[in-house]
């Protein structure tokens, strides 16, 4: 499975082929093989030239080849505001990375920004979501109003479901506009206007089902026979199909607000067990993995959705005279380190406050005021896991952010080889560990804005006096590349080793692609060696390293040599 994923890292070559189209997501099936120079081979590469040569017509295209039983089914769609020429390369594309997205696979799909391209060895046109498991894409951003904004998506998306599904001048695609909400619907035009309507009304359900997309505000599900998207920012080039009525925000009803579960409840959650490391080491992961979802669930009546407070926004803007004072005009001798987005110095208020200066140099061309606003969404950011952010200054070219200065060194210094903490003991290591998924938590789940950190790694997790990590740079992925209104990520940023695959490979950011680095860091935690200290290695990463010693039963000896020596040493868990 790990080796799987990890294999996946490998079609991240893909990313690097310039084109204008982007892959979104694809589903092999896997169930059935063909082999080098067969027959269904030859028929399938027939098959690719038909689609690229017919598609971009009409937009939609299907066609077989071959007779059984190496027949070969094709479909290819363009979404309907797309020209002939953007349709074209879509199709084009589609079909010539199939060989390498799902090598030797005799049924795929896959969605591009700009298509949808589909073969298989049986028949499926006209048979709605045949076989195909549909995915969602939602991005961690709730809207201010949630309740509002779920009625506006509502009424839109219902009325695109109807009008792709039954005007048959639209073929079976309608975008819609309303105030600061865009909408998108295509069926596959093979479908019967019945199933397009099945396909589109199902989807919408599923969505509003979805914990993670129900309350997002841009939304793309995949499905084998339909997509839907919406978002707040018109991201299609048509005119809209359907235009919002101006007065048609429905009356809102307040949502009844469950009885929140007492802190009480929550104090008397902690269980305690424990297991044997030889055997709990994957474990281990997965207990993270359910810790983490557990106190999820529990918190979701504990969700804080206090929008911005009304904390005057001057407060955080500091001048660039007072950080130059502070940080004796940013001198070596003052520097804590460089960090990914630039160099960090230490610092010292007028009023006896110690701080910590990030200088950024953001060469970017976001207004001024757009950043503004993302400090003041990061500054509402506190939790005793997360590195409090004091404030900003923005100056020309750059961006400094002052920060609370934090007084160990970051994990990596402590717990990797050659370093003088490697004798952090089970519990402390348990206890940063159990830190940072509440840090993780607070950022996913329970603060105002939802955010996904993107680059979580040993170096961003920060130590205190008492050994209580602080998770650093959350946010700046975002603020820096100022790509947090695509659903998919023109530049994938983050650290490799600890990117998620789809993130690695498709740019799809998610909650769980954080849980995945997570799952990375406490597999570094545990083993006190870096990722990066396995290059070289004949198992190249800690997973395959993990995955190893798991398959051959021998888990105890991944352990940090510097933890207990006694293998049957009962490590507390929980
Ligand atoms: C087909 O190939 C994939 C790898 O591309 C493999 O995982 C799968 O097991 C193969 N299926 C069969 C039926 O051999
Ligand atoms: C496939 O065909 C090519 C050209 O006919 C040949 O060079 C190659 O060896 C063949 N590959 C296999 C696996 O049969
Ligand atoms: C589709 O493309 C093929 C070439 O691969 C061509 O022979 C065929 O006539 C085209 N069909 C239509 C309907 O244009
Ligand atoms: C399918 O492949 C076989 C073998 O290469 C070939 O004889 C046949 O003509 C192909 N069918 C079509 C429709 O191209
Ligand atoms: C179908 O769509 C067309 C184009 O948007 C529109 O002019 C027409 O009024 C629609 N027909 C119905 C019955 O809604
Ligand atoms: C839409 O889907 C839901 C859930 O599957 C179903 O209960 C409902 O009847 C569907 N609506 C229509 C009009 O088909």
């Amino acid at each position: 499975m790990i080796q799987t994923l990890i294999l996946s890292f490998l079609t991240l070559a893909l990313l690097n082929t310039p084109t204008n189209s982007q892959l979104i997501f694809n589903f092999c099936e896997t169930s059935s093989n063909y082999t080098t120079n067969s027959t269904y081979e030859t028929n399938l590469s027939n098959l690719f030239n038909s689609l690229t040569k017919n598609t971009s017509k009409t937009g939609f295209y299907t066609s077989t080849e071959g007779e059984p039983p190496y027949q070969v089914f094709g479909l290819a769609i363009c979404r309907g505001d797309m020209n002939d020429n953007f349709c074209n390369g879509c199709v084009t594309m589609a079909s010539r990375y199939f060989p390498q997205i799902c090598p030797y696979n005799k049924g795929a799909i896959a969605w591009y920004d700009r298509c949808i391209v589909r073969y298989s060895n049986h028949n499926f046109f006209s048979q709605l979501d045949d076989g195909i498991p549909g995915e969602n894409i939602c991005l961690d951003q709730s809207a201010s109003d949630p309740y509002q904004f779920k009625q506006k998506i509502v009424t839109m998306m219902e009325s695109l479901a109807h009008i792709a599904a039954f005007n048959r001048s639209v073929h079976m695609f309608a975008t819609g506009a309303g105030t600061g909400l865009y909408g998108l619907v295509q069926c596959t035009r093979d479908l019967s206007g019945e199933q397009c309507y099945n396909c589109l009304n199902q989807t919408l359900h599923d969505l509003s089902a979805d914990d993670q997309c129900d309350e997002s505000v841009q939304v793309t599900a995949l499905r084998g026979s339909c997509i839907v998207m919406y978002d707040m920012k018109q991201f299609f080039s048509s005119d809209p199909t359907w235009v919002a009525p101006p007065d048609a925000d429905p009356t809102i009803i307040p949502p009844v607000k469950p009885p929140s579960l007492s802190e009480t409840q929550r104090g008397n959650g902690h269980k305690t067990s424990t297991i044997a490391l030889g055997v709990g080491l994957p474990l281990v992961f997965l207990a993270a993995v359910i810790i983490f979802i557990c106190l999820r669930r529990k918190n979701r009546f504990n969700k804080n959705r206090i929008p911005v407070n009304a904390k005057s926004r001057n407060s955080l803007l500091i001048k660039f005279s007072t950080l130059q004072q502070a940080t004796d005009n940013f001198s070596d001798s003052n520097k804590l380190g460089e960090g990914g987005f630039g160099p960090v110095y230490k610092g010292k208020m007028p009023n006896g406050q110690e701080i910590a200066v990030k200088r950024l140099a953001t060469g970017s061309d976001q207004g001024l005021s757009e950043l503004e606003n993302e400090v003041q969404f990061l500054a509402e950011l506190q939790h005793k896991n997360l590195v409090r952010l004091f404030g900003v200054c923005i100056e020309e070219k750059e961006m400094l952010l002052v920060y609370e200065y934090i007084r160990n060194k970051s994990l990596d210094t402590l717990i990797f080889e050659n370093s003088s903490g490697r004798k952090l003991k089970w519990e402390q290591r348990l206890k940063i560990i159990k830190g940072i998924s509440r840090g993780l938590l607070y950022l996913h789940q329970d603060s105002a804005i939802r955010l996904v950190h993107r680059d979580l790694k040993a170096s961003n997790i920060l130590l205190d006096e008492n050994m209580n990590p602080k998770i650093s740079d959350f946010g700046l992925a975002r603020l820096l590349r100022g790509d947090h209104t695509q659903s998919k990520t023109s530049k994938v940023v983050g650290t490799y080793g600890y990117m998620a695959p789809e993130y690695a490979v498709h740019g799809t950011i998610s909650t769980k692609a954080d849980i995945f680095s997570f799952g990375v860091l406490i597999l570094e935690i545990i083993a006190g060696r870096s990722n990066s200290s396995f290059s070289g290695s004949s198992e190249g990463n800690i997973l395959n390293y993990a995955w190893k010693h798991w398959t051959n039963g021998t888990a105890i000896e991944m352990k940090d040599p510097c933890l207990d020596p006694d293998p049957n040493t009962d490590l507390e868990v929980m």
